[in-house]
C-alpha cells in the first residue's frame, strides 16, 4: 500500500491495556523489576494526529471527559519524545505538531502515555514514509517506556523483562470489561517503590516458579469469564491499595454490583472489573455510575489490535 503523500497529516490510534497477570520480581540494579505479565489491549484509545509544522509541538484534547490536566505539553511529553526519537533514528529534520485525543485515563495504570508514544510512532512512520516495521518501532518504543512495545502490538501477549519482550497469546475469545477510574493518579515508580517497601517489611522472597501464567493463558484461550476471573492477579495491588485505600472500596463496590472479578489495573489507580458478557458490562457500568459518577466509569472490550493508522489527509 502506498504511504500518504508528502505534506499530509496522519492520524493513528493505540489502545489502553490491562494486566491480566502482573508478577513482579525483585528490584534490578537498573531500577526496574523483572516482570512476568499478560497484557490485554482494550477498546479505550488514544488518537494522535501528526502534521508537518515549523517546530515541534504537542496539544491535547480530552475524550469522554478524561482529565488531561496532568499531561505535559513540553519536551517531556511521551508522544513528542517518540516522534523526535524516530526522526533522529531516520536522520530527519522535519518537525511535526502532534494533536493527542486522550480516551485513556492519565496516570491510571492503563498505559495511556505509552499508547500516545505508540500512536505517535505509527503516525510519524507513515507521515515520513519510513516503513520501519513493527520490530523496529517496538525496539525504539522500549527505550521510551516499558509498555510502548505492547501498545504497538496490541491483542493479548505475555510480557517479560521490563514488559517489553512480547509473545502473543493467540485466541479468538473476547472479554467485556468495566474500568473505574481513581480520583487521583498514582505514579508508577511510587507504586513499585511501595511494593519493595512492603516486601522488605514482610520478609518477601521471590517464589521460584508458580503456575499463575499457565492459568491465565488457559483462561484467555477458554474465553470463559469465570475462569479468567479466578486467574486474574496483580502483585502491585497491595502497594497500590496501600497508597490509595479507595481502591479496596472500589473493588468491593464492583463485587457487590455483580462483577465476575476485579483487579487493580497495572500500577493503578484504575480498577478493572470483568463482566460475564457485554450486556452484563453495561448493567455493571450503570450500577457503578450511580455509586461513583459517570465520569469515573468506562466500558470496554478486549482484545483489540495495536497501534494503527486511521486516516491520512493530503
Ligand atoms: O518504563 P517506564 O517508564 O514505564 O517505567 C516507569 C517506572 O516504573 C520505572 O522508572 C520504574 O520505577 C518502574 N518500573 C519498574 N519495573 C518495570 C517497569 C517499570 O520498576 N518492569
Amino acid at each position: 500500500m502506498p504511504g500518504p503523500a508528502a505534506g499530509a497529516s496522519v492520524t493513528a490510534q493505540a489502545p489502553a491495556k490491562v494486566n491480566l497477570l502482573l508478577r513482579v520480581g525483585p528490584l534490578r540494579p537498573d531500577g526496574y523489576h523483572d516482570l512476568v505479565t499478560v497484557f490485554q489491549a482494550v477498546s479505550l484509545f488514544e488518537e494522535v494526529t501528526a502534521t508537518p509544522a515549523g517546530r515541534w509541538g504537542v496539544s491535547v484534547e480530552a475524550v469522554d471527559g478524561t482529565d488531561v490536566s496532568g499531561v505535559p505539553l513540553d519536551g517531556s511529553n511521551l508522544a513528542l519524545r517518540a516522534a523526535r526519537a524516530l526522526a533522529d533514528r531516520a536522520g530527519l529534520d522535519e518537525p511535526v505538531h502532534l494533536h493527542v485525543r486522550k480516551g485513556v485515563p492519565v496516570a491510571g495504570g492503563m498505559a495511556g502515555g505509552s499508547a500516545d508514544a505508540a500512536a505517535a510512532l505509527v503516525a510519524c512512520d507513515a507521515l515520513w514514509q519510513l516503513r520501519t516495521g513493527l520490530d523496529g518501532l517496538a525496539a525504539l518504543g522500549a527505550e521510551l517506556g516499558s509498555d510502548v512495545p505492547f501498545g504497538l502490538h496490541g491483542r493479548t501477549a505475555v510480557g517479560t523483562g521490563r514488559g517489553e519482550h512480547l509473545v502473543p497469546v493467540l485466541t479468538t475469545a473476547g472479554f467485556s470489561w468495566v474500568f473505574v477510574l481513581g480520583t487521583a493518579g498514582l505514579s508508577t515508580p511510587a507504586v513499585y517503590g511501595e511494593c519493595d517497601r512492603l516486601r522488605a517489611l514482610g520478609g518477601w522472597s521471590d517464589p521460584a516458579d508458580d503456575d499463575r501464567l499457565e492459568a491465565v493463558e488457559f483462561a484467555v484461550r477458554s474465553g470463559d469469564p469465570a475462569v479468567l476471573g479466578a486467574a486474574l492477579s496483580n502483585d502491585l495491588a497491595e502497594a497500590a491499595c496501600s497508597l490509595a485505600p479507595e481502591l479496596t472500596r472500589t473493588l468491593r463496590a464492583g463485587q457487590r454490583a455483580g462483577a465476575v472479578a476485579g483487579v487493580v489495573s497495572g500500577s493503578g489507580p484504575t480498577v478493572a472489573l470483568l463482566a460475564s458478557s457485554a450486556a452484563a458490562a453495561q448493567d455493571l457500568a450503570r450500577d457503578l455510575t450511580a455509586v461513583v459518577g459517570a465520569e469515573r466509569v468506562r466500558v470496554a472490550s478486549g482484545p483489540v489490535p495495536g497501534a494503527r493508522v486511521l486516516e491520512a489527509v493530503a
